[in-house]
């Protein structure tokens, strides 16, 4: 299990789509984690798993909010509400004033997120789960870069055009420094181009080579096309067949790619035997 977090630089739009794709994708148990310094958005384009609206006065605020306190694996859980497809959301902030004011709170939410996807979360209500996180578009000094930090898989979405790339560029030369851990290794990063996939196929090939020049570590993650039918599935829009979208396909390919790098969870008695004997 693990956390996978989507992210963007400025010509890059489709964030909250890529992380709500994934989530209604992903094979196993998923979290979404809208945390968008700018705000959220999935309130307004997600119903809960009943067909009602999701409780809005749940979600991130309650949580950076006790965080001074101290935020566990079930603080996170306690904030989140089922949604249609069976996976969990935790909704985000109203805006930018919230997230800066949160400051170490993003430092104690990272902690409890990594808890949830790792084995000591294996039991019960706090079964272990993969932690989907929209980080929106990514800035010089990111607040949330702790978060950042704690992922397993860190996922660059760019649009396939020259001034997109270039931005993107910059911003993974940033996360090349910025995403190091004590031990000095960098969580999985990599970049999804979004484009056309027949006419401009050419264009992605040379956005992926452009990118990866900025260092071994960067990763190809795949493709997705612009599909606005298919991303209106994620904005609320009626689609007929969603499955059949361009982007729902597209997206299976990515997610399947995304899951097999990340660690696996041990079986419960494991982990918990792990654990009595690390005590
Ligand atoms: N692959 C795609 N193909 C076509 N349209 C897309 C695609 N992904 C996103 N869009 C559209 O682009 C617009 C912005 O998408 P989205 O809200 O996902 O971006 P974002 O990066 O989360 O933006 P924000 O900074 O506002 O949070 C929406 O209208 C969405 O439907
Ligand atoms: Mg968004």
């Amino acid at each position: 299990m693990g956390v996978v977090t989507f992210l963007s630089a400025k010509g890059s739009p489709g964030v909250t789509t890529t992380a709500l794709l994934a989530t209604a994708l992903w094979p196993r148990p998923a979290l979404l984690l809208e945390a968008d310094p700018a705000g959220g958005d999935v309130a307004a384009r997600v119903l809960a798993a009943d067909g009602g609206l999701l409780d809005t006065s749940r979600g991130l605020l309650p949580l950076l909010t006790a965080a001074r306190r101290g935020l566990d694996a079930a603080s996170v859980v306690e904030q989140a509400q089922p949604v249609a497809g069976g996976s969990r959301v935790v909704l985000g902030l109203s805006g930018p004033e919230q997230a800066a004011a949160a400051g170490r709170g993003w430092a104690a939410l990272a902690a409890a997120v990594a808890e949830l996807s790792g084995p000591s979360a294996a039991d019960g209500d706090l079964r272990s789960t993969d932690v989907l996180v929209d980080a929106g578009r990514v800035g010089a000094a990111p607040v949330h870069l702790d978060l950042l930090r704690a992922s397993d898989c860190v996922v660059l979405l760019v649009r396939a055009d020259v001034a997109a790339v270039l931005h993107a560029r910059d911003r993974l030369r940033l996360l090349g420094g910025a995403l190091r851990r004590r031990d000095g290794l960098l969580p999985r990063t990599g970049v999804v181009v979004v484009g056309d996939p027949g006419r401009r196929a050419g264009e992605a090939a040379s956005a992926v080579e452009a990118l990866r020049a900025v260092g071994p570590w960067v990763d190809d993650l795949g493709r997705l096309p612009h599909d606005p039918a298919g991303a209106g599935v994620f904005a609320g829009a009626p689609v007929s067949r969603p499955e059949r979208t361009a982007l729902v396909r597209a997206g299976r390919t990515v997610v399947d790619d995304l899951v097999a790098g990340l660690p696996v969870a041990p079986p419960a008695a494991a982990a918990a035997t792990d654990q009595e004997s690390a005590a």
